[in-house]
């Protein structure tokens, strides 16, 4: 494998993979979903969910990109040639790149909010003024902004094209000057920032009531549907299914130890969630904000700026508070776009910047009509969907569950030559004794409790 396709040191290998996981998933997603589940019963059963399921079906992905060492179709065609399994490898590139589609306009968005964090704009007063200085004029005050960044024409669509061409650019770089050298500089900034902004946010008087509820579990508010949430959450902020771990692993060398690297990413991506939580709900509380809707794009857009204005020094918090957002949403789609940039290389022997101009340029059309379904195309729906929700919906909710099930089942009871042991063990060089564990959570439990996922999403 040539030089540049390699991860070159260790850490490098984990803060890529990291990055990859840490995303908007943590940042934004976790604490909605906290808020709308009920809080620390939510947090409780996630953290379950994570070790139980996440952290085998990352193996089995893992086991399959290194012992393929291809894309996510290559491996498939590789280990198991003439064989239909290659559709799930298909399935988890549409995903990615379904995905991508939408998460460029988010990230355009984290752009967007940073540079008026910066510059000031975000603050700035908007005509008619509301009558009184109060939490209802500040929330008229954001709301405003919200609109006005997000469901206007232009300003989203500029801001998606920069996030569309700093990716091509960092992936331009390969798998060592681009990908590990971007998440050697940006990780240890993202916890940095983290720290930061919860030693501010814990601070904050009344801060307690907030810490309390997000970390005393309530267990009457578990139910099936919590349960159901957590599950998904697993899935996302781990990055599983969409063809990502498959990828990077192929870039693993062959002495990386498999357990051990899926037990930080895991860990790192949870730590990421607890901190976000400890920054969000105690601020939130602090200001009489706990009530409002958190749901979706209004916790960080609209919520969150609230907090800071009510801050001295307003302008610094929201923009470290952008800049750990911009962070963790660029080093997630670079993995993500890596899955088709990967696949253009391999299947049709592309060089790395024909396939990165293949892979990105049509994202300038794709992601802009994402973009305008909040403005000029709000009206046009798929199955009573924007363009925006329903590439949401159906590469969440349908693809990414049936490409786990896939790769559980072909990993689990068709791959040959013991491929998961022989993976864990670095071809019995190491010892590995969580192995069959592994391999039963695979066989076993993964493929039924994520097609209760599936089924569930659908009723
Ligand atoms: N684990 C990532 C996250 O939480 O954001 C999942 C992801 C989504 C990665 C979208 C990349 C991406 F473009």
């Amino acid at each position: 494998m040539a030089q540049n396709n390699e991860f070159k040191t260790k850490i490098g290998l984990i803060a890529a993979t990291v990055g990859s996981a840490v995303g908007l998933g943590n940042v934004w997603r976790f604490p909605a979903e906290t808020q709308a589940n009920g809080g620390a019963a939510f947090l409780l059963l996630y953290v379950a969910c994570v070790f139980v399921l996440g952290i085998p079906v990352m193996l089995a992905e893992f086991s399959l990109g290194r012992a393929g060492k291809s894309d996510s179709v290559g491996v498939f065609r590789k280990l198991a040639p003439g064989k239909a399994w290659w559709i799930a490898g298909a399935g988890g590139l549409l995903a990615s790149y379904l995905i991508l589609c939408f998460y460029m306009v988010v990230e355009g968005w984290t752009l967007e909010y940073l540079w008026q964090s910066v510059t000031g704009g975000l603050f700035e007063p908007v005509n008619p003024l509301p009558a009184a200085s109060s939490i209802e004029a500040e929330d008229y005050l954001f709301s405003h902004k919200m609109a006005d960044y997000i469901c206007s024409v232009w300003p989203p669509l500029i801001f998606t094209a920069i996030v569309i061409i700093i990716n091509i650019g960092v992936l331009t770089g390969g798998v060592q000057k681009g990908i590990e050298r971007l998440s050697n500089v940006l990780m240890p900034l993202l916890f940095i920032v983290l720290a930061a902004l919860c030693v501010v946010s814990l601070t904050l008087p009344g801060a307690s009531e907030g810490v309390k509820w997000f970390l005393a579990p309530d267990f009457s508010k578990i139910t099936a549907h919590t349960v159901i949430n957590a599950l998904g959450q697993t899935f996302f902020s781990l990055s599983l299914g969409m063809g990502i771990l498959i990828t990077y692993s192929a870039y693993y060398p062959a002495e990386t130890r498999l357990t051990r690297t899926s037990v930080i990413v895991a860990m790192s991506s949870l730590l990421v969630a607890l901190l976000v939580g400890l920054i969000i709900f105690p601020a939130v509380s602090s200001f009489g904000l706990a009530d409002h809707s958190l749901r979706g794009a209004t916790l960080v857009f609209q919520t969150l700026p609230e907090v800071f204005a009510f801050l001295p020094l307003s302008r610094l918090w929201a923009s470290l508070f952008f800049v750990l957002l911009f962070v963790a949403a660029l080093t997630s789609t670079v993995s993500i776009s890596e899955v088709t940039v990967a696949f253009f290389r391999d299947r049709f022997g592309m060089s790395r910047l024909k396939a990165v101009l293949t892979a990105l340029c049509p994202l300038l059309i794709f992601s802009s009509l994402c973009s305008l379904s909040f403005s000029t195309l709000s009206e046009f729906t798929i199955f009573g969907l924007t363009i925006f929700d329903f590439l949401d919906y159906f590469s969440t909710n349908v693809l990414l569950p049936l490409v786990s099930i896939g790769i559980c089942l072909y990993v689990g009871w068709f791959a040959p030559d013991r491929l998961l042991a022989r993976q864990l063990t670095n071809q019995g060089t190491i010892r590995s004794r969580a192995t069959s564990l592994i391999l039963f959570v695979i066989r076993w439990v993964a493929p039924p409790v994520i097609a209760l996922i599936l089924i569930s999403n659908w009723l």
